[in-house]
């Protein structure tokens, strides 16, 4: 699977974007939002720069990608007026890959700018947004032009598959994940290891890449799916893509799918825990690691309002359902390409009936780590 080209969230306003389906991921935001305007603030009490590089990786659309921008010029504005009253210009880059559905963002912008203007007042800014389409798993920025670096719920996603996974081996039907997404309790060690090879090698690549775009002192707060537990396979940081797998096994057991199809398919996707995080940190060396925090999300971003529902049953469909739509608007650009689009009606149907039976009984959350790094000088 080639990422760069396939994976990007679901586009437009739909029933099914990603713009009407980005709550956990907002959600995360809101929980992350102290740690990023810390690393801000940092920034602007050791010197205000004259010019402010600022770019947030893997911006996707919808509401989340300028509420973001908006949050780091607010926090910017009020630093900056308990200091000494001297406001930056601000460089703001929006990047995330070439599918990306840019426009939506840039039909936001007069909105946005006539916003800043209005809050902020004349002698703000000025501010210069701009888009940086590419992958950050290599250069996107001219040397030593950023102060501060933010990404959310986007690095676990992997530049690839990892090269052992990718398709199996179709002519002498060997394959190594069968009948998985991704990692699983039943997944062999070569698996494991080939999963966390690509994460230590992508992690690397994008800390080394950042490591000359940003300043010396300059700063990264960036969050993502991860884990507590040193075990890859807990149900914390897989089960989402077990029940996806079984919902396709269903298909594959009426004649929808070919289980080779499901065999063949492995997600681009990594949820680290803080020591392999740590390791690649310390080995790279370009950043220092101030801090690594935890965070339980629930499954559907806490967006069901629980006292709507007077049983379980009744409150797991209507999580179940709110779950399923979030992972659609996700993974459906990559389901797609590799099953075809016509299996994905009925493909999260099931699994929105298989992610409500869980529910009932399980209490499983996201776990999302936020790391702070200061660039070396
Ligand atoms: C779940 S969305 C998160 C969007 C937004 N940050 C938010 O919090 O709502 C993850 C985004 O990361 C982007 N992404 C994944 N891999 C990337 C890469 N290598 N380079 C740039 N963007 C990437 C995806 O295209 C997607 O838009």
């Amino acid at each position: 699977m080639e990422v760069a080209r396939v994976l990007h969230m679901n586009k437009g306003s739909g029933d099914t974007s990603y713009a009407q389906n980005s709550t956990v991921q907002s959600k995360i935001l809101s929980i992350a939002k102290p740690l990023m305007d810390e690393g801000i603030l940092k920034i602007l009490k050791k010197s205000i720069p004259e010019s402010m590089g600022i770019a947030d990786l893997g911006c996707s659309a919808g509401p989340n990608s300028l509420a973001v921008i908006m949050e780091i010029v607010d926090v910017i504005h009020a630093g900056c007026r308990s200091l000494d009253g001297s406001f930056p210009e601000l460089r703001l880059f929006l990047n995330d890959l070439f599918n990306n559905d840019f426009n939506n963002i840039f039909a936001s912008l007069p909105t946005f700018y006539n916003q800043i203007r209005k809050d902020k007042g004349p002698g703000f800014g000025p501010c210069y947004i701009a888009a940086v389409p590419g992958s950050f798993y290599g250069r996107l920025f001219p040397t030593n032009s950023l102060h501060f670096i933010h990404s959310s719920s986007s690095l676990h996603w992997l530049s690839q598959v990892p090269k052992s996974l990718d398709g199996g081996d179709r002519e002498r039907g060997l394959y190594i994940n069968k009948g998985k997404l991704y990692l699983s309790k039943s997944s062999p060690q070569c698996v494991l290891d080939a999963y966390l090879n690509q994460f230590e090698e992508d992690f690397s690549l994008f800390l080394s890449s950042r490591g000359e775009e940003v300043v010396s002192e300059g700063r990264m707060v960036l969050s993502f799916m991860g884990r507590t537990s040193s075990d890859p396979t807990t149900e914390e940081s897989c089960y989402q893509w077990e029940l996806l797998a079984t919902a396709l096994m269903t298909m594959v057991s009426e004649g929808l799918i070919e289980e080779e199809k499901v065999d063949s398919f492995n997600a681009p996707y990594f949820a680290p825990c803080p020591e392999e995080l740590k390791s690649v940190v310390e080995k790279e060396g370009s950043f220092v690691l101030e801090s690594v925090e935890s965070f339980a999300v629930d499954w559907d971003g806490g967006a069901v309002d629980y006292q709507q529902y007077t049983t379980v049953a009744e409150l797991s469909r209507a999580r179940g359902q709110r779950v399923a739509k979030n992972i659609r608007a996700v993974v459906e650009s990559m389901l797609g390409s590799h099953f075809g689009t016509h299996i994905l009606d009925d493909l999260f149907r099931r699994y929105q009936d298989i992610v409500a039976d869980y529910l009932s009984n399980a209490s499983t959350k996201y776990i999302n780590l936020v790391i702070s790094l200061r660039k070396k000088d």
